[in-house]
């Protein structure tokens, strides 16, 4: 299929970036809440290993990838999925020391994405790196359009995820693209969205129950209602804010940049410049 490529000229470029993680001076540090805390620990925790599957299976299909193009997005996709990994493992020691078993349960999870991985083909890889890639990519869009949602989170956990949000936007058509030109099964993509979909959400939830049961924490009324808010809430909850972008994959003709987020890179570079001024 003839895709318009403009977004090709969108550079995808390695950031170096500090967070002063260590100026947190709460365990929860979203706005003392500990549900909606733990939620975001436990998300943290499942983004290293799961990054570096990204990268390895887009780059099992790299040398048959015709597009000099496309083959140079790839490597500055796995650039920046590297540092991503890189700056989530900083936040899972800081995590560890606030008492959260971060980087235990990253080990854990190190441990079983390997051994799920080693029973499905390269095809098959890729079509979850997709998935997963189309799951950051809609949720960055929300976080950065709906700036407000993690507005009260303590500032250094806020950036991180700011960040990696533009990131994920930037290079949120690399891994489709290589599928698109190598694999092109979209029956098997289409599938593949509700597995990755239930594994992220499982797993996501798994590590958040552990870090909840090992901290001895119990919710309050008040926290589970604000943590209620936050995903279901009916004007602004993160659901619904997901559900129709998220069906999008479904579409036939669907690629990631048909919602052109450009605008909300350049905005989080402007803020950027302003905050550094
Ligand atoms: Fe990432
Ligand atoms: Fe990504």
């Amino acid at each position: 299929m003839k895709r318009d490529r403009s977004y090709f000229k969108l550079s995808i470029p390695k950031r170096k970036m500090e967070f002063e993680f260590d100026s947190i001076d709460r365990p929860f540090f979203f706005d003392g809440n500990g549900i909606l805390s733990t939620y975001f620990a436990a998300m943290s925790v499942v983004f290293p290993p799961g990054e570096k599957e990204f990268v390895r299976s887009v780059g099992f299909f790299a040398s048959k990838i015709e597009d000099p193009e496309l083959r140079e997005k790839v490597k500055e996709f796995s650039a920046q999925e590297a540092q991503h990994r890189l700056q989530h493992k900083r936040a899972n020691e800081s995590l560890d020391e606030m008492g959260f078993c971060a980087t235990e349960f990253e080990q854990d999870f190190e441990e079983e994405i390997q051994r799920e991985v080693s029973r499905l083909s390269d095809e098959e890889r890729l079509a979850g790196t997709v998935c997963a890639e189309h799951i950051t990519a809609v949720l960055g869009h929300a976080i950065l359009s709906n700036p407000e949602l993690i507005s009260t989170m303590d500032k250094p956990v806020r950036d991180l995820l700011y960040w990696h949000a533009v990131e994920e936007l930037e290079h949120k058509a690399v891994a489709f693209d290589v599928y698109e030109s190598v694999v092109t099964d979209m029956k098997l993509l289409r599938r593949a969205l509700a597995v990755q979909t239930f594994l992220f959400c499982k797993t996501v939830a798994k590590y958040q129950l552990r870090m909840m049961w090992q901290m001895k924490y119990r919710p309050s009324v008040k926290e589970s209602l604000q943590a209620w808010q936050f995903f279901m809430g009916r004007k602004n909850g993160l659901i619904g804010k997901l559900r129709k972008p998220f069906m999008e994959f479904y579409r036939k003709d669907f690629h990631p940049w048909d919602v052109d987020d450009r605008a909300l890179i350049e905005e989080w570079k402007s803020m950027q410049e302003r905050d550094a001024a």
